[in-house]
């Protein structure tokens, strides 16, 4: 049976192909789309959903538009890595798909208390969205079957030297979902960097022959030519995907319990998860922390999702 799972982004280049891979593969069964404010505005990112569901022919599952700025802090989006739009690169056609006039929060709240079973929450972006939801209505907590979420690290961080984006964007909202009690797996920095969108990937999606392919393509070519210029990598990690990835199939992304706690209040390192691997500082175990990918099994499943879209829309 497919697991039921709702998305909640900040597309982004590597959230738009989590969207894709949610959308298409068969063990999991996508039931919406919720946008936040992260690598660009709530404006923006909600666009962007909109267009990826578009190019990808994804319809039937509702986009609601969340949070437009963190709980605590200014909102500071990442234009140097995702550019102007949010997903610099390919030239999108107008977007025919529309969003619902529901907020996320509403959205999900009556999502996971109307649905047959228990929902995974997949977020790939600042966790806002999920505080929010998690604050306003603390019944909703059985409803969850777990959160996946991308984001921290059990290393280097990349917005700071100690904390990863997601995170560091708005930490309180961390902080309150990683206290909540709902099981959570954290797909940190230091899995998804193995998930690398090398030339032969690239030529694996141009290589599907479909307009889809070629927009997944020009996606990666544009993340790597600034993962190049910020970072020096050779090939862009493709994130958030790894979190899908991970309820898709466990075997793709091993992970070990650990305890994790948001640093709040560190002058260098607020926003940095701090992940008690072993058990040095006796934290309670809150988390299953992600420490390898599979990155064939991985990519496979990413390339035959596009696959799939791509053979719809063709
Ligand atoms: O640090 C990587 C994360 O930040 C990814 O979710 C990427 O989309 C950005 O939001
Ligand atoms: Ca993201």
């Amino acid at each position: 049976m497919p697991v039921p799972i709702i998305i909640d982004c900040d597309p982004g280049h590597d959230d738009a192909l989590a969207i894709m891979l949610a959308a298409a593969d068969p063990a999991v069964d996508l039931l919406a789309i919720t946008t936040v404010a992260g690598n660009q505005t709530l404006a923006k990112t909600t666009l962007n959903a909109r267009r990826v569901c578009t190019v990808a022919g994804i319809t039937g599952v509702p986009i609601a538009p969340g949070c437009d700025r963190p709980l605590l802090q200014p909102l500071v989006v990442a234009d140097d890595v995702h550019g102007e739009s949010g997903m610099d690169g390919p030239r999108f056609p107008e977007p025919t798909v529309d969003a619902v006039p529901e907020h996320a929060v509403d959205l999900i709240h009556r999502i996971l208390t109307t649905h047959p079973e228990p929902v995974t929450l997949v977020p790939t972006a600042p966790l806002t969205n999920i505080a929010l939801l998690l604050t306003r209505h603390p019944d909703v907590v059985p409803y969850i079957r777990e959160i996946v979420l991308m984001g921290g690290s059990t290393e280097r961080g990349n917005r700071t030297p100690a904390a990863e984006f997601n995170i560091q964007t708005d930490p309180e909202a961390a902080d309150i979902v990683f206290r909540s009690g709902v099981p959570i797996t954290m797909c940190g920095l230091n899995a998804t960097h193995q998930a690398l969108a090398t030339p032969e990937v690239v030529a694996r999606f141009e290589g599907l022959g479909t307009d889809l392919g070629r927009v997944c393509a020009e996606l990666m070519t544009f993340f790597a030519s600034t993962y190049r210029r910020l970072w020096g990598f050779a090939s862009p990690p493709l994130h958030d995907p790894v979190a899908v990835a991970r309820v898709i199939d466990p075997a793709i992304v091993r992970c070990v319990p650990a305890g994790v706690v948001v640093e709040l209040r560190g002058q260098y390192t607020r926003g940095a998860t701090v992940v008690d691997l072993h058990r040095s500082l006796d934290l309670p175990v809150n988390a299953q922390v992600a420490v390898a990918v599979d990155a064939g099994l991985f990519w496979d499943r990413m390339i035959a999702a596009v696959a799939a879209l791509g053979s719809r829309t063709a």
